[in-house]
């Protein structure tokens, strides 16, 4: 059944057979353009990719479908375990009909992921390579690292943690910027069989908090302040507001270990709390640059991330060692075609999934040369990618459309600022001809910012890989492989090795060929999280249960006629904010925690940067009026609860929700309404109150 699908899955597109057609659009002599809909590797490019051919990607494909256990084997024993894994190499339950969901890779294998990507490539004789290069924010900061340093470094706060007490399985929750230490904080504790929880240094207090109370860590690891872009954030002063309100609630932490941020704060004026408050520069470069290893079960957890879903409440998404190590390392080295002397930049934070996978641990384990950036991407120009780019001669550099659309919004607007004729002058001015593959992720990447990012960024010689999945999925699900496959603008193109995707109806009937429906996953892959942390039942309700059998991603997904993958944003009530996972029922439970908001309904809306915009149709209580103040006041009341990132972009008053008689509110008829999309209402009839509507439109300019 597996094979027969894996044949049918991936055809040459139609376009492939005809060589013309081919030769016009290969990269680098034509431009991709609204007509060009297929855009293929250079021969050049492809000759030397890791997989340079459909068929070459179909063989390897089709044996990973064949025989996992065979395949992922192979892969993992070219990595270090003290002790090799089980006759069985994975187990795997995925259908809630037949007993508990369980995944297992590698289980009884000994191992250690810091090792893996720091020692191992040391002993391979690449100690004196680079592995971080940091770039501050300002246009004169900048660091680095080599990996002997680099591990010296992680050994001292390893040493410190196991001093203060932190053991295997403990938690410990990081809150830091883009600092190199942040990935060493990472790596310390995986070298000590911690479990690491970062916290994206934009959450609030309360976020934070909310976090702290659920994996209730040993230690916390922050800074006191960031410098991001013009704005300094005090992020001490965060944490510290977090681990009183979680003290609150019966969960303290005894030690906060501080790095002095120095360019963007002094010490002198941070506030501290004796006792509990460390300073980072004063402690850790004391202690020994050796640690001895502490090696773990392949199903050991690694880390918690906490992400959103359809209800209030965050989920820690839990991931495993062994399987994550093995496939984020494979998925970077094949999806960016890596090769030891590339200089790999990833903008996303390690606060998200993406720098987990993709700027610690995929690359490291891969033995690359990463770029961390601590700033913001357009200070203090438009052009600061590039400059980055030039500086560091970056050959693969990874983004999300978000960013790729206001690059290129702000590339015009250089124009209107400067007077020059070329409008692109913020990337032209710049050479960026060490770039060889381009990313995407976060969300889908619409077909004209794919071909600006590849005509105009990367001059229409670089592939871009548009990989899509997930918080859950560890790493990347459907994506190019950059030398293999002819690119279409705006689709993720086919499945990694071992991920068998599939596209179901309501009834979670598989559709074969063109069709559209929801993007489930049929199989186990090993990247793929175990459980939520503390709640194994939702985890089966939210992914397993809505169609038995499968993995349910929450997305929606079609497929064309050459077996291509489009993938077209979340079917949940999850919105998609600049790449950030947002519930809509978070920020309405934080617009309700306002004193005068009797009820919210929070819907997704298309924005010409961000990807999706939060819009916010708020109820008053009875009485309030209507006021510029009081839309600044439940702004303030989601930034304080969530984090600035959450703000709503627009507030609709509502005298009224369009509720059905039993009470559901209609989200359909709202995001209609957001979309002014007044002539596709439907049918509003079933509303307890359809002059409800009206009431909405009229205050649409509100
Ligand atoms: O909707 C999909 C979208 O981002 C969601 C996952 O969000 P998160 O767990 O925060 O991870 C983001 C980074 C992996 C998915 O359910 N998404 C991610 N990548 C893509 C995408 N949608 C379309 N195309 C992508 N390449």
């Amino acid at each position: 059944d597996h094979l027969r699908h894996v044949e049918s899955m991936a055809t040459l597109p139609s376009g492939a057979g005809k060589i013309s057609h081919l030769n016009a659009v290969i990269l680098g002599e034509a431009l991709a353009s609204e007509e060009n809909d297929l855009v293929f590797p250079s021969e050049d490019f492809s000759r030397q990719a890791l997989v340079s051919s459909p068929a070459q990607y179909l063989e390897l494909y089709r044996k990973s479908i064949e025989d996992p256990a065979r395949f992922w084997s192979a892969i993992a024993s070219e990595f270090y375990w003290i002790q090799k894994w089980g006759e069985q190499v994975y187990s795997e339950n995925l259908d809630v009909t037949k007993g508990d969901i369980k995944i297992e890779w590698f289980k009884g294998g000994i191992t250690n992921i810091c090792y893996n990507a720091l020692d191992r490539n040391i002993e391979a004789g690449n100690g004196g390579k680079v592995a971080i290069y940091w770039e501050g924010n300002e246009l004169d900061q900048d660091g680095s690292l080599t990996y002997s340093e680099l591990l010296e470094k992680v050994c001292q706060l390893a040493n410190y943690l196991k001093d203060i007490g932190v053991r295997k399985g403990d938690a410990v929750v990081i809150y830091l910027p883009m600092l190199m230490e942040l990935p060493i904080a990472m790596l310390a504790c995986a070298r000590i069989g911690a479990v690491h929880s970062v916290v994206f240094a934009g959450f609030s207090a309360d976020s934070l908090s909310q976090r702290i109370v659920d994996c209730k860590p040993k230690a916390v690891i922050t800074c006191n302040a960031v410098r991001r872009g013009s704005k300094v954030i005090y992020l001490k002063d965060i944490v510290d507001a977090a681990l009183v309100e979680s003290a609150k609630n019966g969960v303290s932490v005894d030690v906060c270990l501080n790095y002095e941020n120095k360019s963007a704060m002094k010490r002198e004026t941070t506030k501290w709390t004796e006792g509990r408050d460390v300073w980072w520069q004063d402690t850790v470069p004391k202690y020994p640059t050796t640690c001895a290893v502490e090696w773990v079960d392949a199903e050991d957890p690694l880390f918690l991330l906490y992400t959103s879903g359809s209800t209030g409440k965050p989920k820690g998404v839990l991931h495993t060692t062994g399987g994550y190590m093995i496939y984020t390392a494979t998925t970077f080295k094949y999806a960016f075609d890596y090769k030891p002397s590339d200089i790999y930049w990833c903008t996303a934070d390690c606060g998200w999934i993406t720098g987990h996978s993709y700027v610690t641990y995929g690359p490291l384990l891969n033995g690359a040369t990463v770029i961390v950036f601590e700033g913001a991407p357009n200070y203090p120009d438009a052009g600061r990618c590039w400059d980055i780019v030039d500086k560091y001669k970056v050959t693969i550099f990874y983004t999300a459309p978000t960013l790729v659309r206001s690059l290129m919004r702000d590339g015009d607007e250089a124009s209107n600022f400067s007077g020059f004729t070329c409008n692109l002058c913020y990337v032209t001015r710049y050479s960026r001809k060490s770039l060889r593959v381009l990313g995407s992720v976060g969300e889908p990447i619409n077909p004209s910012a794919w071909r600006w990012f590849f005509n105009v960024v990367g001059d229409a010689r670089c592939p871009i890989s548009d990989t899509w999945w997930q918080t859950e999925t560890g790493g990347f699900m459907i994506t190019p492989l950059p030398g293999a496959w002819p690119q279409k603008p705006g689709s993720a193109t086919f499945p990694f090795f071992g991920v068998l995707p599939v596209i179901v109806d309501e009834k979670g009937t598989e559709i074969e060929g063109e069709c559209s429906g929801y993007l489930c996953v049929k199989n186990s892959w090993p990247g793929a999280f175990r459980t939520l942390y503390g709640d194994h039942e939702r985890y089966e309700t939210t992914y397993f249960k809505p169609f038995p059998g499968y993995y349910f991603t929450g997305d929606g997904c079609s497929r064309d006629k050459d077996g291509y993958h489009w993938l077209t944003g979340r079917v949940d009530d999850v919105i998609n904010v600049s790449g950030h996972r947002i519930g809509t029922a978070e920020v309405e439970s934080a617009l309700v925690s306002h004193p005068q908001c009797a009820e919210a309904a929070v819907v997704g809306v298309e924005h010409e940067v961000k990807g999706q915009g939060i819009y916010a149709f708020v109820t008053l209580v009875d009485g309030v009026s209507y006021s510029e103040e009081l839309k600044k006041s439940l702004t303030l009341a989601v930034r304080k609860q969530i984090g600035a990132f959450a703000a709503p972009d627009k507030i609709h008053w509502a005298p009224g929700l369009p509720k059905t008689r039993s009470g559901k509110i209609m989200r359909r008829i709202l995001r209609k309404i957001a979309s002014r999309q007044l002539d596709e209402l439907g049918d509003t009839s079933t509303l307890a109150d359809p002059s409800v509507v009206d009431q909405l439109i009229a205050l649409s300019d509100c």
